[in-house]
């Protein structure tokens, strides 16, 4: 059973946002969440976009357009704070990935934490599994000496793209022996694949197909992090860029 399948499903047995308590103390049946999934045969044609001149003859397709990204994660803020509520909150940023989504959050999150009296927080971390198109799986988490930090502490872990979920599955057993209070975990994309490990995904902003994408974060051998939307590569681009 996929995890499209599966989301849908908790959403139909009412496990998920039916009728959040938002923190004015409010009920707000509007909040049930649905799932934003992009469909195998999304594509839309590179040319229809601005795309850097040094990226040219390189990606495939645009699947997520920056504006619908921007669309999504305002939505995903009020999903969180209906969740999470007027509590102190520490984000935890896991680079380098998630850098342009984690600015887009933090943002939203605080106009929709606008009359909390608790603060937010930001923390960074870097992770790193990727060479060529493959996870080595070797996971190495880097820049945890402040870690210390978020014991005790709500902590919603930033992440780009959850794949095989051995990164995020690390990260929350590290989080957990540092003795942080409480986790929870938000993702740009999940890919349709089978997971390695089963992990939490609580907010999920875009479920995409199994391919291979760059862009608005994500890189491809370090290249393409700085590219504003989210794209498919093209053959050439994955043979250009190859570590030799
Ligand atoms: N693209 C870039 N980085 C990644 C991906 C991907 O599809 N999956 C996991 N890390
Ligand atoms: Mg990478």
């Amino acid at each position: 059973e996929d995890n499209a399948k599966r989301q849908t499903k908790k959403i139909k047995t009412g496990t998920k946002g039916n009728g959040e308590m938002a923190s004015n103390g409010h009920l707000c049946k509007h909040m049930a969440a649905a799932d934003a999934v992009i469909p195998p045969d999304f594509e839309l044609p590179v040319d229809a976009f601005d795309i850097p001149h040094c990226y040219e003859g390189d990606l495939g397709a645009v699947i997520v357009p920056e504006g619908m990204i921007k669309d999504r994660v305002r939505r995903l803020a009020k999903d969180i704070h209906a969740k999470i509520g007027d509590n102190e909150l520490s984000l935890l940023c896991v680079l380098k990935g998630s850098y342009k989504f984690f600015t887009a959050l933090v943002d939203e999150l605080a106009y929709a934490r606008s009359s909390c009296t608790q603060p937010m927080t930001v923390d960074f971390i870097r992770c790193q599994s990727y060479e060529d198109t493959q996870s080595t799986g070797m996971i190495q988490i880097i820049g945890l000496s402040n870690l210390q930090e978020l014991k005790g502490k709500n902590v919603l872990i930033v992440e780009d793209i959850v794949d095989s979920g051995q990164t995020l599955a690390r990260l929350l057993h590290t989080l957990e022996e540092l003795g942080a209070q409480k986790t929870w975990t938000t993702t740009l994309l999940s890919k349709n694949v089978p997971r390695k490990v089963d992990v939490k995904e609580d907010f999920v902003a875009f479920r995409i197909p199994d391919k291979f994408i760059v862009g608005y974060g994500l890189d491809y051998n370090q290249k393409f992090r700085d590219l504003n939307h989210i794209c498919v590569m093209s053959p050439k681009g994955i043979e250009k860029y190859r570590n030799k």
